[in-house]
């Protein structure tokens, strides 16, 4: 095959040989554990988060109107499109570094550096805007039992002198917003510990997370005024915007923009293929947890914003309704009580997607570190717990600092973009390996791949032109830090100059 690279290729297109790849699977030193369902249950712990309960209130009423269901099935089907090829990359490749090696065995290195750069975004940041938001939940949770942290132990500087301005106080002299702080550290604690204290912690969340959103379902389902979803999919218009803005909405161009503003709900399926190295059998397990994940999610999803804009009008979700829709949703139909177990799902239900996020962080530089793109200090492994440790306490300080001091919320978008990137390309890279090399063995075939390739490629791109403006120019600015970073040191040390 077309893989091996050549003796002194210094090009950025040089690709890692396959049997590169087979020597790290044979010389992996963590602890191989995981098997199917807590893999499955990883995804399950990744996506569902935050983002189902939040961002349902702003797709329907911005976006889509009762026709959000659409949107979730839209984002939901670029979502499987990558999830099939990643599928099929994970049993075959089944390294740590997901996304990252298999561009590194398929379309070269520089590309691989571009993804592996940009799923900083997805897990980095992304545990990032989950420990702020998750920070807001645990605030409300405990306001629900009367106690009040002071505003500037719970917001960072920028917000705490928002908070204080609106609210006619003196401006602090210090402010953190302590509790994602604190949690950013616990996360990490449990990461230290090992992959299989991770992986029970997270097995219960997930139990109580999907119960919380079952019980959404069901009980909403009483309570479902069918009027509210007609008509289905709203005619066309021009409205105020977040912003003030005026903006489209409604109609298919709706379903299409509210299916990125609802993206991120889905974000961390992919996040089972940076499992690989602690996986007992995952050439085939992997495949089946990361599809497993999406679809359980995807399923949860439909009903669940078929239940929201079904027990309330799409254009009454606004002001405060905005920021806990369902909440909100249960509170209007009498059942106040409600919100207490929706603040408690998420509450802890975050814990789990920011385990999953940070641990596929490590494992992503982990890949990267082996390869010699970065420095030797991200493969160093606990002779104990057998967990990439420093690199985790380094994810962890960063995390925590930016999530304890700057407004990071506002670029929620920006991890979207890093996810959509890396699906796109994965689809890419699938279908490269498949026309390039037909024979290699294949545990995992992803079916009609000249279909759905191209389509995951499509569909992951219009996604990502309809994210924020500034998120996008945020994102170039990033992967051009990116460039820089590789040519002044990753090439330089790339272990394939060693070939
Ligand atoms: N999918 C995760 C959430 O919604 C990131 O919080």
């Amino acid at each position: 095959m077309e893989t091996k690279t050549p003796v002194n290729d210094r090009s950025v297109w040089r690709k890692k040989p396959m049997y590169l790849f087979e020597q790290d699977i044979q010389k992996s030193e963590l602890k191989r554990v995981l098997g199917k369902w807590s893999l499955t249950a990883i995804g399950i712990g990744a996506i569902i988060g935050g983002g189902i309960f939040v961002l349902t209130g702003t797709a329907a009423h911005y976006h889509a109107g009762p026709a959000l269901a659409l949107s979730f099935i839209v984002a939901g089907i670029g979502c499987i499109f990558a999830a099939l090829c990643y599928g099929e990359f994970a049993s075959m490749l089944p390294v740590e570094g997901s996304a990252y090696a298999y561009a590194y065995g398929t379309i070269g290195e520089l590309f691989a550096w571009a993804i592996g750069w940009g799923l900083i975004l997805e897990y980095a940041m992304g545990a990032m805007t989950v420990a702020v938001s998750w920070s807001g939940y645990f605030n409300k949770l405990i306001h629900l039992f009367g106690i009040e942290i002071p505003f500037w132990l719970r917001n960072d500087p920028v917000s705490a002198a928002n908070y204080a301005e609106l609210n006619g106080l003196e401006a602090p002299a210090f402010a953190i917003n302590l509790p994602a702080f604190l949690i950013v550290w616990l996360v990490t604690y449990i990461l230290i510990k090992g992959i299989k204290e991770a992986a029970n912690t997270n097995n219960m969340i997930v139990i109580l997370k999907v119960a919380a959103v079952i019980f959404v379902i069901v009980v909403g389902a009483f309570y479902i005024i069918p009027e509210n979803w007609k008509p289905f999919i709203p005619e066309p218009t021009t409205i105020p915007g977040e912003n003030g803005q005026p903006h489209d909405a409604y109609g298919w161009g709706g379903i299409l923009s509210g299916a990125s503003a609802i993206f991120f709900a889905y974000i961390g399926f992919d996040a089972v293929s940076t499992q690989a190295g602690e996986a007992v059998n995952p050439r085939k397990d992997m495949p089946f947890a990361i599809i497993t994940s999406l679809l359980v999610c995807t399923v949860l999803y439909i009903l669940v914003s078929l239940v929201l804009t079904g027990m309330i009008n799409y254009q009454d979700i606004v002001g405060d309704a905005l920021k806990a829709p369902v909440a909100y949703a249960f509170d209007k139909a009498g059942q106040g009580w409600a919100v207490f177990i929706i603040t408690l799902a998420a509450t802890v239900g975050l814990v789990s997607v920011m385990l999953v996020m940070m641990l596929g962080q490590t494992r992503v530089f982990l890949g990267m570190a082996k390869d010699g793109l970065l420095p030797g200090f991200f493969r160093e492994i606990h002779p104990k717990f057998k967990t990439p440790w420093k690199s985790t306490v380094l994810v962890g300080t960063i995390v925590s600092i930016v999530a304890a001091f700057t407004p990071i919320s506002l670029l929620g978008d920006m991890t979207s973009f890093g996810t959509l990137f890396a699906f796109a390309m994965v689809c890419l890279a699938v279908w490269i390996l498949r026309r390039r090399d037909p024979d290699r063995e294949r545990p995992f075939r992803a079916p009609a791949l000249n279909i759905i390739a191209p389509l995951g490629i499509i569909v992951n791109t219009v996604l990502i032109f309809n994210l924020s403006g500034l998120a996008q120019k945020l994102a170039v600015v990033w992967l051009l830090l990116g460039m820089i970073v590789y040519f002044v040191y990753s090439r330089r040390n790339s272990k394939l100059n060693d070939l």
